[in-house]
């Protein structure tokens, strides 16, 4: 269908990189559209992605073959395809940084992190030598520093960029300049799984403003059992990551809630659950008369497959701008696959506004 590859390099061979290999297999190979929101994207499915580079500081998954590491612990993700073919890819160490939290070592190795000896690889050599068009950004939440890092790599080698997790960079102004002047369209940040906790929240709080139901409290909790949550527990990594979810909800008010009114962010981590993340939402709010209207919501999902599909779109969408020639933040798909974009609309402008890019009506 498509009339070459687009070549992609992932930085973090976790969970979320399990789930987007295995998608790009499946989907690749069975006639299957579920689960998918575009089968076709700008002229490519999602077996027209490639994986050409891959990096990663975790001493089960450096220096094996790609579709090895995706299955290596502490991945724990569902498996959904295993028919994965050689990709001639060998995971590459990247440098560390604060991407492995020292928390991370009082935990089994089974559920948990543990370093590479390995000297780190040139990141910017290696991408160039992929040939990589676009860069995928996984590095745990709390991971400021590596997240630069692979920020300004992509910079260096003229590579897109796709910032999947939620340290500030496509949504930063300085940032996203670096990006226009050299080129390069981003896409970020902090990945909006397809329904998960954060899409769930927004729609529902947008319902309520659109009745004209006055939202006076709210909470959404989450927990779960991968190396995600498990990071997370460190609380001062959690920063921007309550930021990221705390504002994709509240930007869907009139009048916004203060602080006190309204908590957003990951809680708890329970192994078992292992790449099963639930999250519990409440909504309080007084509609006519003052009349008190609630909702208790549980959600239950595998963590890393909602965001497969969202990034394989991210990622032809990149393409698309890479063919245009558009550099710089891609607000619209941004703002639909993205919980901290540069700019927040409702899910269903921005779904108009990707549709709209995808035809070519919309430069970016
Ligand atoms: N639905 C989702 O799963 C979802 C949604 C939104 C955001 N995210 C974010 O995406 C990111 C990735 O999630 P995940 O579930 O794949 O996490 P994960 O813990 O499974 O994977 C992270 C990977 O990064 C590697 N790593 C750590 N430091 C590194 C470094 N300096 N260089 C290279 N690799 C390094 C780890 O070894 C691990 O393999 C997280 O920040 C997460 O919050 C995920």
């Amino acid at each position: 269908m498509a009339k070459e590859k687009i070549k992609v390099a992932i930085a973090g061979v976790g969970n979320c990189a399990s789930s987007l290999i295995q998608g790009i297999y499946y989907y690749g190979e069975t006639n299957d559209t579920v689960g998918l929101m575009h089968p076709d994207l700008g002229g490519y499915g999602p077996g027209d992605i490639e994986i050409v580079a891959a990096f990663d500081v975790d001493e089960r998954k450096v220096g094996k073959p790609l579709e090895e590491a995706i299955f290596a612990p502490p991945n724990c993700t569902m498996v959904f395809w295993d028919k994965i073919p050689k990709t001639g890819v060998v995971v590459k160490m990247g440098p560390i940084f604060d991407g492995i939290s020292p928390h991370m070592m009082e935990y089994p190795e089974e559920i948990s992190f543990r370093p590479a000896k390995q000297e780190p690889v040139d990141v910017v050599e290696e991408l160039k030598k992929s040939g990589a068009e676009v860069l995928v950004n996984y590095m745990p939440v709390g991971s400021e520093q590596a997240a630069r890092f692979y920020a300004e790599a992509a910079l260096e080698a003229g590579v897109a960029f796709i910032n999947a997790m939620p340290t500030f960079i496509v949504s930063d102004s300085q940032w996203a300049k670096k990006f226009e002047e050299k080129g390069i369209p981003a896409i970020g940040d902090d990945v909006k799984s397809q329904v998960g906790a954060t899409i769930v929240h927004r729609v529902l709080t947008k319902l309520f403003e659109d009745r004209g139901v006055k939202i006076t409290r709210t909470y959404q909790t989450n927990f779960g059992g991968n190396t995600d949550f498990l990071n997370m527990l460190e609380r001062k990594r959690l920063a921007t990551k309550r930021v990221s979810k705390t504002e994709a909800v509240r930007s869907m008010m009139k009048d916004k809630l203060d602080d006190y009114h309204i908590y957003v962010g990951p809680s708890d981590f329970i192994p078992w659950l292992k790449d099963n993340k639930i999250c519990y939402i409440r909504m309080e709010g007084e509609g006519f008369g003052h009349h008190p209207i609630i909702i208790d919501l549980k959600l239950s999902v595998e963590d890393s497959p909602n965001s497969g599909g969202i990034i394989i779109d991210a990622i032809r969408a990149a393409k698309i701008a890479l063919e245009r020639g558009v550099a710089g933040p891609l607000l619209s798909i941004s703002a639909y696959t993205m919980k901290h974009p540069p700019v927040q609309y409702t899910d269903w402008e921005a779904r108009k506004m990707v549709e709209e890019f995808i035809r070519g009506e919309r430069e970016r």
